[in-house]
């Protein structure tokens, strides 16, 4: 049987007395990549922040590994780690102390990180940045950086904010290869993103969110053919369009 990683339930968030998210439920198993699309304003931030324990819901519970993210923080978090639309590091320090930082804040091991750093600095070309200090860097660079904390605890759950954006063709390449070996090495995913080819290349479900409301749930040809299209695109635009 597969094994439950991420459990949202009946999940809603109001922001002054407005639903951001109403009455949200979906399961990621283990080693599942699960998508979130959606138009501007849907939710997807709001869904991926409160499973993130940064935003309490309005009803509602998110579970990691069985672990109530709201009630048990700390047990839960130890399973998951987050890309977020936005990423914020300490800008005086450099891309080396932010890694040591990191990982001493998660407990890896000094011999295993040495090891899974070099090899996630080389294969996202961040070696030559390893000295620079986070204020210096670029956004792209900000971003793979980001990418990288998120693998380096080798976490059960990675939850990532459109993480294609601001990385280059060859960046994007990598991470939607690394996304699909560590899936099929165990690692699930739930990841949003506007970007709807590589939606369609990675995603083994997808959830179509719009006005804070599921709309359809399933694998991409489930979708397609739910919301009556040939695309996700198209399927899409249906559900904007309300045909
Ligand atoms: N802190 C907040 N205070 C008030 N309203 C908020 C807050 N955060 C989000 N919202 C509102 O919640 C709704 C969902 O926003 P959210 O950022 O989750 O959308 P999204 O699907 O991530 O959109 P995008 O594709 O543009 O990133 C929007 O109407 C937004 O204005
Ligand atoms: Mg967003």
């Amino acid at each position: 049987m597969a094994c439950k990683v991420l459990e949202v339930k009946s999940l809603s968030k109001k922001f002054s007395g407005k639903y951001a998210i109403r009455n949200l439920s979906f399961e990621v198993n283990e080693g599942e990549i699960y998508c979130l699309v959606g138009p501007n304003g849907a939710g997807k931030t709001t869904t991926l922040r409160t499973i993130m324990g940064l935003l309490s819901p309005t009803t509602g519970y998110v579970k990691i590994m069985g672990h109530d993210v709201h009630k048990e923080r700390e047990k839960a978090m130890q399973y998951v780690t987050f890309v977020p639309d936005n990423p914020v590091l300490y800008s005086e320090l450099t891309v080396k102390e932010v890694i040591y930082l990191f990982a001493s804040l998660r407990n890896i091991d000094r011999n295993v990180l040495e090891d899974r750093m070099y090899e996630l600095l080389e294969k996202f070309d961040l070696g030559e940045y390893i000295n620079m200090r986070i204020k210096d860097i670029s956004r792209g660079t900000l971003q793979k950086l980001a990418i990288v904390l998120s693998f380096l605890p080798d976490p059960k759950l990675i939850v990532m904010d459109e993480p294609f954006m601001a990385l280059d063709v060859k960046t994007q390449r990598t991470l939607r290869e690394e996304i699909k070996k560590r899936a099929r090495m165990g690692t699930s995913f739930v990841i949003s993103s506007h970007v709807l080819p590589w939606v369609e290349e990675i995603a083994h479900r997808v959830c179509v969110i719009y006005k804070g409301e599921k709309v359809a749930e399933g694998t991409i040809p489930e979708v397609k053919k739910m919301l009556g299209a040939s695309t996700l695109e198209d399927a899409l635009l249906n559900v904007l369009t309300g045909a």
